[in-house]
């Protein structure tokens, strides 16, 4: 259970999470956080995880974001005033903080989540990229880019080279193979795993329905 002092902060940060993600198109919408936050504390209380720091993280976890602010360390520091502002025990605020700036690390070969807090948080932002909301995403990311959903003259289910996958314009179908096919083994909690495995069957039998459909065979 949450104590009164942490279900006020929670509600403070929903309140400034969803001003702050109103308008956004990126994919980041208040209703990503809405449903990471949802699947974090889902996966929290099955992991026997805090509770409290997960649900800070999910709501926080995309404000950093570099593509909503001047660069990813000053979206960092205002995460940081806004914990500190909004009186954020200490312990709490630099286990949040651990969780954003490890998740939003854009280098190459992205550091281990250290805690079980921050497991539970990746996993839940990864599940929102499969299954049917993972569906909606990557066709409404493709249609915001003017792409073509499909096309079969490069078709991703055949061994390609990473140059020919580049050249070829990455449609929605190219990106399930690119990207959402692979993130059920990236997954870190037991929990996390056993949603991650019903979401990407069901974008195996999706696909699979896609290509009979395609040829009018179903
Ligand atoms: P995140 O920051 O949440 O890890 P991204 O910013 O890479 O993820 O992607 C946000 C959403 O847009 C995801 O649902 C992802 O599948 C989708 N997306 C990203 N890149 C592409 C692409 N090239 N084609 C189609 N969808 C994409
Ligand atoms: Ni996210």
């Amino acid at each position: 259970m949450e104590t009164i002092l942490q279900t006020l902060i929670i509600q403070k940060a929903t309140e400034f999470v969803r001003n702050e993600l109103e308008n956004e198109s990126s994919g980041h919408d208040w209703y990503h956080i809405y449903r990471v936050t949802q699947s974090a504390k889902t996966i929290a209380i099955e992991e026997g995880a805090d509770l409290f720091v997960c649900e800070l993280a999910a709501l926080l976890h995309d404000i950093a974001d570099p593509k909503l602010n001047i660069s990813e360390e000053v979206g960092l520091a205002r995460v940081n005033s806004w914990l500190e502002q909004n009186e954020v025990p200490r312990d709490a605020s630099e286990h949040v903080m651990q969780i954003i700036s490890t998740m939003s690390y854009k280098g190459g070969g992205k550091p281990p989540m250290a805690t079980l807090e921050g497991k539970v948080v990746q996993d839940a932002d990864r599940l929102d990229a499969i299954g049917a909301m993972g569906i909606a995403r990557v066709f409404a990311f493709s249609g915001a880019k003017g792409r073509k959903f499909h096309d079969p003259s490069i078709d991703p289910r055949m061994d390609m080279s990473e140059e020919e996958y580049r050249n070829g314009e990455d449609t929605a179908i190219n990106h399930f193979y690119e990207k959402l096919l692979k993130l059920k083994d990236l997954m870190n909690t037991n929990y996390g795993k056993t949603l991650a495995m019903g979401r990407h069957q069901f974008m195996q039998d999706y696909l699979d329905r896609f290509y009979a459909e395609w040829e009018g065979k179903k």
